[in-house]
């Protein structure tokens, strides 16, 4: 009977004990590729790692890099948008906002099969009638390492470890090799910190957010 008892005990303390510890999840993005060489390094180290991420296309560089963008999609990453040109969509009008979203998913889906869902405008900046976003969630970023303005890697790299928390979307540019390689360390580092990436569809997901068409987004969780 006392045997019994401590089983139970045991059981019960399982029970109470035994919930896996909350996963952390957090999203890569990288805006204006695909942009040949860089994005192709990246790619393999993304392989390498086993981690998806995501990417906002420039629709002409689309034009330039068709067989790339396929290996994006190819490879589990989510592609959206980031405009044909990179201009800035407030200073868009909004048929011309709505022309330029219109034709670069059509890019995208030539070249890759897959319509983009998300959108990010260019420098963030949105336009002042954000009816042409409607159909897409717009996903804006919570730490930004400014990679595109700097060679210095360990400092993209401290930027990012210093800011990052579980439910973040760190933005980045697959432009350049110190980009690329801050990636890579940033990779290595938070994997070592218990971190899992997503894509920031399946980050939205595992945090219990629905991504609405026309909201805007930073970051999920709390
Ligand atoms: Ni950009």
């Amino acid at each position: 009977m006392r045997k019994l008892a401590v089983i139970l005990a045991v059981l019960l303390l399982l029970d109470v004990g035994g919930a896996a510890p909350q996963k952390k999840y957090v999203a890569l993005t990288f805006d204006d590729g695909p942009t040949g060489k860089y994005t192709e390094r990246l790619l393999d180290i993304l392989a390498a790692e086993n981690v998806p991420a995501t990417f906002f296309l420039c629709g002409y560089r689309v034009g330039q890099y068709p067989a790339l963008t396929a290996r994006l999609a190819r490879e589990g990453h989510e592609l959206g948008l980031h405009g044909l040109a990179h201009s800035y969509f407030s200073e868009l009008t909004q048929s011309a906002l709505s022309e330029e979203l219109t034709k670069e998913s059509f890019l995208i889906a030539e070249a890759a099969g897959v319509a983009p869902k998300l959108v990010r405008p260019p420098g963030g900046k949105l336009p002042q009638d954000i009816a042409p976003l409607k159909d897409l969630s717009v996903i804006l970023w919570s730490v930004d390492p400014l990679d595109w303005a700097t060679d210095d890697e360990a400092l993209i790299v401290r930027r990012i470890l210093k800011a990052v928390r579980p439910g973040d979307i760190i933005l980045m540019h697959d432009a350049s090799d110190s980009s690329v390689n801050a990636a890579a360390e940033i990779i290595r580092q938070l994997k070592a910190q218990g971190y899992t990436f997503v894509t920031v569809s399946n980050l939205a997901a595992a945090c219990g957010a629905v991504l609405e068409p026309g909201a805007v987004y930073h970051r999920f969780g709390g």
